[in-house]
């Protein structure tokens, strides 16, 4: 018995040797999973990572069948989701999935991105994983808007025409653009086609975006609350400790999930998505999903078009620039009471924003939402800079 069980191993360690030496998987999957080396003061919030990947597995898996009951044409579409929702064997289920999995992917990439600019996520060594993770941001908001359009409801379909209202508001390109982007003068079956591709193919170019960020994480290795770099002694092995942290973090984020699909599905659902697009008759609250919110917000905190266009656009571009514009060697804003303070009034503008944005910059909350708007770049463009050099010169001082 014992004879025969060595063996075994034997036979099993040549077989692995065998793989080992032509593809290295095993040598990949331990040094970068198993002993891979992690801060041990990472918080929950280094799960949130864990979270994105899982629930991007389940948004591809569910949105493969789907596609496979979806027709991309304005008489089809509807119809073709009422009949996933109806007839195809546990489609509502996977519907609800995609749907759900969507809206907490977002609110998930929030809480990352926030985690980042909260911890100074983004300093060297990690600048690049930073600019990876923001593509990964604009591709998401791309397919998560390319996706809402697909059902062609009502909202879709005026949602396809702000959109190409906006993008006509760009001097001198802006009708070609809205041309293109609508493939005609209206939403119609060219927007849909274009949107499906686009929806598809992103779905997986993210994918492959993820494989890239998540090396880049593995290059520079994590970072922590604390912002001081950690040692050999300040680091455990990924596995078991961070693998099981991240497991319970996929699990939380499985159990809200459930409770989104089940319980309180209206959280991720408009119900005038319900009716079929109709041209004729414009909604009389047209606004997007939860997540563009503070976005839709800037865009009518501008008196005019293409000025809400830039602020909604600049929102996202003045990230890109966040590791240059903070030059401060401290990281963490655990250490930095300015940026602290800065970072606390920057979510609530935030989340000020969104809900100015749904009450469409009616009344007072006009000025409510461009002071918000201001202080959202005020934070990036003034007080990152001018408390990082302050702090330069404290330490330099020291020095
Ligand atoms: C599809 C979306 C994304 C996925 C699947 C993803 C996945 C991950 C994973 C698995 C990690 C390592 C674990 C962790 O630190 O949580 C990570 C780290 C990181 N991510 Fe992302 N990410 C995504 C989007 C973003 C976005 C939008 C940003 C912000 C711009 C971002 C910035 C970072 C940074 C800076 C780190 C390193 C943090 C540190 O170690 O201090 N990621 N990401």
């Amino acid at each position: 018995m014992t004879g025969s069980s060595s063996s075994d191993r034997e036979n099993d360690g040549s077989k692995q040797d065998w793989l080992d030496s032509r593809l290295p998987v095993r040598r990949f999957l331990t040094t970068q999973f198993r002993s891979f080396p992690m801060p041990r003061s990472a918080n929950m919030l280094w799960t949130v990572g864990a979270m994105l990947s899982a629930v991007l597995v389940l948004m591809l898996l569910s949105g493969l069948v789907l596609a496979m009951n979806y027709t991309p044409t304005v008489a089809g579409a509807f119809a073709s989701i009422e009949a996933i929702e109806r007839r195809v064997p546990s489609g509502w289920l996977l519907r609800s999935m995609h749907m759900a999995g969507a809206s907490l992917f977002l609110g998930a990439l929030y809480l990352h991105l926030f985690r980042g600019l909260y911890y100074g996520s983004y300093k060297k060594p990690r600048e690049l994983v930073w600019l990876l993770g923001l593509l990964l941001l604009v591709m998401t908001m791309i397919t998560a808007f390319a996706g809402y359009v697909l059902p062609w409801g009502q909202m879709s379909y005026w949602g396809a025409d702000i959109a190409g209202k906006a993008l006509a508001s760009i001097p001198v390109i802006g009708p070609f653009t809205e041309r293109v982007f609508l493939d005609g003068s209206q939403p119609g079956d060219g927007t849909l086609h274009h949107l499906f591709v686009l929806h598809f193919t992103l779905a997986f170019a993210i994918v492959a975006v993820v494989g890239l960020h998540v090396a880049g994480v593995h290059v520079a290795g994590s970072g922590n609350p604390s912002g001081v770099e950690s040692d050999r002694k300040g680091s455990l092995p990924f596995s078991p400790y961070f693998a099981i942290k991240d497991a319970l973090g996929v699990a939380v984020f499985a159990i809200v999930l459930t409770a989104v699909m089940f319980l309180f599905p209206d959280l991720v659902t408009e119900s005038a998505n319900y009716r079929p697009a109709n041209p004729l008759h414009t909604p009389t609250n047209i606004e997007p999903e939860w997540y563009f919110l503070p976005f839709f917000g800037m865009l009518q905190a501008i008196p005019f078009k293409f000025g809400g266009l830039m602020a909604s656009v600049g929102a996202v571009a003045v990230l890109f620039l966040v590791p240059w514009l903070d030059t401060s060697p401290v990281r963490s804003a655990r250490q930095r009471p300015l940026i602290r303070l800065s970072m606390i009034l920057l979510v609530a503008s935030f989340v000020v924003l969104g809900l100015a944005g749904q009450h469409h910059m009616k009344g007072i909350w006009l000025i409510i939402g461009r002071c918000a708007t201001v202080f959202y770049f005020f934070h990036f463009l003034v007080v990152l800079p001018f408390v990082s050099r302050r702090e330069r010169a404290v330490v330099e001082s020291a020095s």
